[in-house]
């Protein structure tokens, strides 16, 4: 599948639905949190009220002799005066009762008892009432205040209640739908300017930039002054945008350089093999001045040839991934230690220590790359140091550890001049002998390194040692 690039989110996926979305779902809970409660006390206020206007006619129960013998012009507009059908007074033992002449006592009644103060009870009812209080007849129960421990019972329709509690709804769901829409709009208009504001601003800054690096008016300007988290955020992004810039220039000068340098390089090459050519024309000829010097002009521009070659191929070198196989390195050893001419040197002697069945999945070619250059290194130091070495040895040993070998490239010359080991690993720095071009570590290096491998001067040790880990096939 194709990799997508990154863009600037659509107006749906953004920060600013999400978050405006998020707001209002708090708000929202948070209203039914406070409307629940508030309907359920305006409805238990609601029936207080009626219960009071109940206990005022009560005292007259307590006033008269005999309730029941009251005319209905007295008793009738009591009753109009609570909303009530019929109100009963209940004390030690004895039961009064009042109802409205005109009206015959309903079969079945809701209760409503205020003797109970449990919230969610409360709730329930009021929410009941919503729903279902279109028909029924009330019979609220209590106590009203200064009645001792008698109790009042009010019965009455429960449509004016239900028509009140409707009211009072519309209105708390009105005034919440506005204080949300300005708490939202208040909460979002902040969140917008402080935070998503400016993290749309970096965002489109390092996609323009990412598209463009080396436009360096696409470099964020950061908001002067601003010292929390996204004011740091920006600045960095500012600087790490500024630094990527001029790393982007220079590398591309070094490339261009590269360039040039590698076609000085070629013509240079090619004239030095006309010159060669030249040469060992001259050194036919029989004058004896010329035999003495032509063969110290021949190995002249060999060696230049050589130079001007290594660099090129450096310059041209793609680092072509490496194609992992199983190697014997014992094997692979040998035919390097042939290529760097240590197999059947007059003077120097290769010891090949590495067991028989050591096996590595590697790249071949690489590897075989990587020892020659030390081989070499070790052959050229040992050739230079000449009789002052007794007995100029090349070792190539293998150490096998817990999933990984250790390849140690050894020998028993005059070990690295400072040069070489303060610039270890640094192509064209290296180099601390005539005609040496300083690739031969960081190839070696780059190689190891491509292969999952590390390589190392072991310090320490005569003469000099380098070791190159690989990890054995199967380990992490
Ligand atoms: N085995 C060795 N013994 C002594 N000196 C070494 C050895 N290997 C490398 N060096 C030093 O390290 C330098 C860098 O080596 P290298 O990167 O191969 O570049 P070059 O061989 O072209 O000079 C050499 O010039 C040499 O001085
Ligand atoms: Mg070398």
């Amino acid at each position: 599948m194709k990799q997508d690039v990154a863009k600037v989110p659509g107006p749906w996926a953004g920060l600013s639905v999400k978050l405006i979305t998020a707001i209002a779902l708090v708000i929202l809970l948070i209203e039914i949190a406070v409307f629940l409660p508030s309907l359920a006390n305006y409805r238990a206020g609601w029936l207080e009220d009626r219960l009071r206007v109940g206990g005022v006619a009560v005292r007259v129960f307590d006033a008269v002799p005999d309730v029941m013998d009251l005319p209905a012009e007295i008793t009738d507009p009591l009753l109009e005066a609570a909303g009530a059908i019929a109100i009963v007074y209940r004390r030690e033992g004895q039961t009064d009762l009042i109802a409205l002449q005109a009206v015959s006592m309903p079969e079945t009644s809701h209760l409503a008892d205020l003797r109970d103060p449990n919230p969610l009870a409360l709730i329930g009812a009021a929410l009941d009432t919503l729903v279902f209080g279109g028909q029924r007849t009330l019979r609220i129960v209590g106590s009203p205040p200064g009645a001792g421990d008698s109790v009042v019972e009010v019965l009455m329709p429960e449509s004016p209640l239900r028509a009140d509690l409707i009211t009072y709804a519309r209105n708390i769901v009105m005034v919440s739908i506005v204080i949300a829409a300005v708490t939202a709009m208040v909460i979002y208009v902040l969140a917008e300017s402080l935070l998503i504001g400016p993290i749309k601003r970096l965002t489109a800054s390092m996609l323009a930039f990412r598209q463009s690096p080396e436009n360096g008016t696409l470099i964020l300007v950061p908001e002067p002054g601003r010292r929390d988290e996204l004011g740091v955020l920006e600045r960095t992004v500012a600087e790490t945008q500024a630094e990527l810039f001029a790393m982007l220039r220079q590398r591309r000068h070094l490339a261009d350089l590269g360039l040039a340098v590698s076609k000085i390089n070629h013509d240079l090459r090619n004239m030095l093999t006309s010159a060669q050519l030249l040469s060992d024309q001259v050194a036919n000829l029989d004058d004896p001045q010329v035999q003495k010097l032509a063969p110290r002009l021949v190995t002249t521009l060999d060696k230049a040839i050589a130079f001007a070659q290594t660099v090129l191929d450096y310059g041209r070198q793609q680092t072509s991934p490496p194609r992992p196989q199983p190697v014997d390195l014992r094997a692979l050893g040998m035919e390097a230690a042939v290529g760097a001419g240590l197999v059947g040197h007059t003077t120097i002697a290769f010891a090949n220590q590495v067991p028989d069945d050591l096996v590595v999945s590697v790249d071949p070619d690489h590897l075989a790359r990587v020892l020659v250059n030390l081989f070499n290194n070790a052959r050229e130091a040992l050739e230079a140091a000449g009789p002052a070495i007794a007995g100029p040895e090349v070792r190539y040993r293998a150490d096998a550890g817990e999933g990984m070998v250790t390849l140690l490239v050894g020998d028993n010359g005059p070990g690295l001049p400072p040069r070489a080991r303060e610039n270890l690993f640094i192509a064209f720095e290296g180099s601390a002998k005539a005609g040496g071009t300083g690739l031969g570590l960081p190839i070696a290096r780059e190689l190891v390194e491509a292969n999952g491998g590390a390589i190392a001067l072991r310090e320490g040790e005569t003469g000099t040692v380098f070791a190159i880990t690989l990890p054995l096939p199967g380990a992490g």
